[in-house]
């Protein structure tokens, strides 16, 4: 029986990069997001496009019953803004803070219950490098640390029930995220790296899919980087 994942944000970028290695790997995936305009895998077979607003972190119990048996789930989905740490608008950092962490945290609980039950589950968060190095964006930055540190948390909770939850924490990476990154940063990030060049959205996909199909289950609760030397530990 093919595996059931969900992706948030499996529309674009690295989460549409994710959602077709995971369906090359045999997986049904349920893609959530807002806009599903243009998405290149409508459609498809084994493919459930499920229009949501992730901001709504109170249906998301509903959400995920409505969905079924989660035996992957991917939160990907998240935002950036380029605003100033000092004129951040309430109204932005709130909708931030439900959309990369509330709503994350909130689909782990859901979908983490019925793994546990069942005893057997992954689970993929795309937290960010920002996560451990603060970001210009504060709020992001401190959304993907709360993100890195909620997948060691839940590693904790839900290992002893056969469920594997790790992260991944790519730098700047070739997506319409790059495109809200000012040039300045943008080159440094270029300077910075090893090979001149971002991060590729299916490389980010390819750690994310191993995560989730393949690594050995004694991985769990780790954050891998993909930072190609921008980030020297
Ligand atoms: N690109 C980078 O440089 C980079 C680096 C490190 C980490 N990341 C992380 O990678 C993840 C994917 O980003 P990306 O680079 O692929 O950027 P992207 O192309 O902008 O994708 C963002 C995704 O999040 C979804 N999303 C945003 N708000 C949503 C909401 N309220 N409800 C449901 N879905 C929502 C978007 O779909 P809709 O707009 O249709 O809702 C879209 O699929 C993010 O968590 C990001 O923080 C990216």
């Amino acid at each position: 029986m093919s595996r059931l994942a969900v992706v948030t944000g499996g529309n674009k970028g690295i989460g549409l990069a994710t959602t077709r290695r995971l369906l090359e790997a045999g997986c049904e995936v349920a893609v959530v997001a807002r806009d599903f305009t243009g998405f290149p895998l409508a459609g498809e077979a084994r493919v459930r496009a499920v229009p949501f607003d992730l901001s709504r972190v109170e249906d998301i119990p509903a959400l995920v019953a409505e969905i079924g048996e989660i035996d992957i789930l991917v939160n990907n989905a998240g935002i950036m803004h380029a605003l100033p740490w000092d004129a951040y608008p309430r109204e932005k950092m709130e909708t931030l803070l439900r959309v990369n962490l509330e709503a994350p945290l909130a689909l782990m609980r859901e979908a983490g219950r019925g793994m546990a039950e069942r005893g057997a589950g992954r689970i993929v968060n795309n937290a960010s490098l920002a996560a451990h190095t603060g970001h210009p964006d504060v709020w992001y930055g401190i959304s993907k640390a709360g993100l890195k540190n909620a997948t060691k948390s839940f590693a904790r909770l839900l290992g002893p029930r056969g469920v594997v939850v790790n992260a991944v924490a790519p730098g700047p990476a070739e997506t319409d995220m790059l495109d809200t990154i000012p040039e300045p940063r943008r080159k440094a990030v270029l300077e910075a790296v090893y090979t001149g060049r971002f991060c590729r959205a299916d490389e980010v996909a390819a750690a994310i899919a191993w995560l989730a199909l393949e690594s050995p289950e004694y991985i769990n609760g780790v954050c891998i980087d993909l930072n190609n030397g921008s980030f020297p530990r």
